[in-house]
């Protein structure tokens, strides 16, 4: 067995140096054992590992050596390929080629097959690489003209040295750094350098982090948005490296309302001024902080949300309210005629039956976080009156954005479902009321799910025996909460 020990950091030139001396001497494929200087140093209890002999006997009459241009250009891909294999691969398919001269052409055999498949996702990821290195600029030198900028990006396979004149293209009248943990290079206006040494993340932010959110948010069409393709155009494992990643999940979950909005807007009209400077403010605000950390933040965010149409006729937000470290959230439907204009969930007249059961059940509310599925109300105007209207699936689901961010923070013990639209927001209407009503059951990352009556049901019950009876059970399940949490 002849082992042969290569850096084995993308170079073709390093590989074939190796297997032309054996290919000459027709060694055969299973005979030699090929490592990366990487692998066999880390491999400590494995078998110790030679340096190449190069005095591998070539016979007098040997041959020389047939290497198609199709093979050559599939190598220098696959040279650059992170699996260990790729060196035996290659030199296989090199050795059957000076029998099997038409070999590259049968793309069903099982070599050939993979050699593909490695060309292709090297290919892959230096397309990855040249769409998602993102430069920040770093001070200039002192006395140096050029603008400096430094990148971090992290390639799966060894492909610095491939992608590089890409860059050097492109940005050519800066000086640059890209760094990888499989190597660097770097331009200075004159030379390219690739360095084969692992680099660490410099961890660097500057403003061109919000110019590429502005960007992201400018060009995201939500009436052409694909989640499944734009997952595979940019896998999760960028996201970290990418400013603008942290926008897609708000982006996405307003999508659907963004495209209705548009619908209704296509009409004839451009839009009015004050709903321009909404959608920019909602931009702005979306490009500055993609994910508030904190209830006040996200509240102060919910006041803005435009991601369906009921905000248009509501006079605001209605958002949560209670402490960030409360063991209950109570979760009803949508604010009522008089929580529109309060600006506070449940104090109007089914706040008032929800406050009054809450007390005997022992249910301390300023301790509680209190909250609803929809932030806006709804309803229909009727003369004076505004005559309360069942949110929809999809206004719930819209709006379901900010409960969950609600429930991300609040973090509570237990989460009591007031009625079937809060249940729908919570469980995505997979589940009905009166199968769950009572029980304490799971809701997922450590939190559990009390499903209960909504106290505006009781205001409708005509019959007054039948009321109390119903009062009765509502107030043994908030009871039960209270013990629960
Ligand atoms: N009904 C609800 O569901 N929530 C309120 O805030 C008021 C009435």
């Amino acid at each position: 067995m002849v082992t042969i020990l290569l850096d084995g950091r993308g170079d073709l030139a390093e590989w074939r140096e190796a297997a032309r001396p054996l290919l000459l001497a027709r060694t055969a494929p299973r005979t030699i054992d090929w490592r990366c200087r990487s692998d066999a140093t880390s491999d400590l209890f494995g078998p110790a590992v030679e340096t190449p002999d190069t005095a591998i006997a070539v016979a007098a009459t040997a041959p020389t050596m047939t290497v198609p241009k199709a093979f050559l250009s599939l190598a220098q891909a696959v040279i650059c390929h992170s699996d260990p294999l790729r060196f035996h691969l290659l030199y296989r398919v090199l050795f059957r080629l000076q029998e099997e001269r038409t070999l590259l052409e049968v793309l069903s055999d099982a070599d050939v097959a993979q050699l593909h498949a490695m060309e292709k996702s090297v290919r892959r990821d230096c397309h990855k690489m040249t769409a998602f290195v993102r430069f920040k600029e770093v001070a200039a030198e002192d006395g140096h003209a050029r603008r400096r900028f430094v990148a971090w990006f992290e390639p799966d396979h060894h492909i610095v040295a491939r992608a590089a004149p890409f860059f050097q293209r492109r940005f050519t009248d800066m000086d640059w750094i890209i760094a990888t943990p499989k190597g660097t290079a770097a331009w200075n206006g004159k030379a390219l350098t690739i360095s084969a040494a692992p680099a660490e993340n410099p961890m660097l932010t500057d403003q061109t982090d919000t110019l590429w959110r502005t960007y992201f948010s400018n060009i995201f069409n939500p009436a052409r948005l694909k989640v499944k393709m734009m997952m595979t155009e940019m896998p999760k494992k960028y996201w970290k490296n990418l400013p603008e990643a942290k926008l897609i999940p708000g982006l996405i979950a307003g999508a659907e309302a963004s495209v209705i909005a548009m619908a209704e807007r296509a009409a004839s009209e451009a839009p009015l001024f004050h709903q321009r400077l909404q959608a920019l403010a909602q931009t702005e605000r979306e490009v500055a902080r993609a994910s508030a950390e904190t209830l006040e933040e996200l509240r102060e965010d919910a006041r803005h949300c435009t991601r369906c149409a009921l905000h248009c006729r509501a006079t605001q937000t209605v958002f949560g309210e209670g402490p960030q470290d409360a063991k209950i959230m109570i979760v009803g439907e949508q604010p009522g005629d008089q929580e529109d204009l309060a600006g506070r969930p449940f104090v109007g007249p089914a706040g008032a039956v929800f406050n009054t059961v809450a007390q005997d059940a022992g249910l301390v509310r300023k301790d509680t976080y209190v909250t609803n599925a929809v932030k806006h109300f709804k309803y229909e105007p009727r003369g004076k009156r505004r005559i309360h209207q069942k949110p929809n699936a999809g206004e719930v689901q819209h709006c379901k954005w900010w409960l969950t961010r609600e429930l991300e923070l609040v973090k509570p013990k237990l989460v009591v479902a007031m009625g079937s639209t809060a249940l729908m927001a919570l469980t995505d209407g997979r589940q009905r009321l009166s199968d769950l009503r009572g029980q304490i059951v799971q809701l997922g990352a450590g939190q559990s799910l009390l499903v209960t009556v909504h106290p505006s049901y009781l205001l409708r019950i005509p019959d007054e025996g039948k009321r109390l009876e119903e009062t009765t059970r509502f107030r043994l399940d908030i009871a039960r909460a209270v013990k629960f949490g």
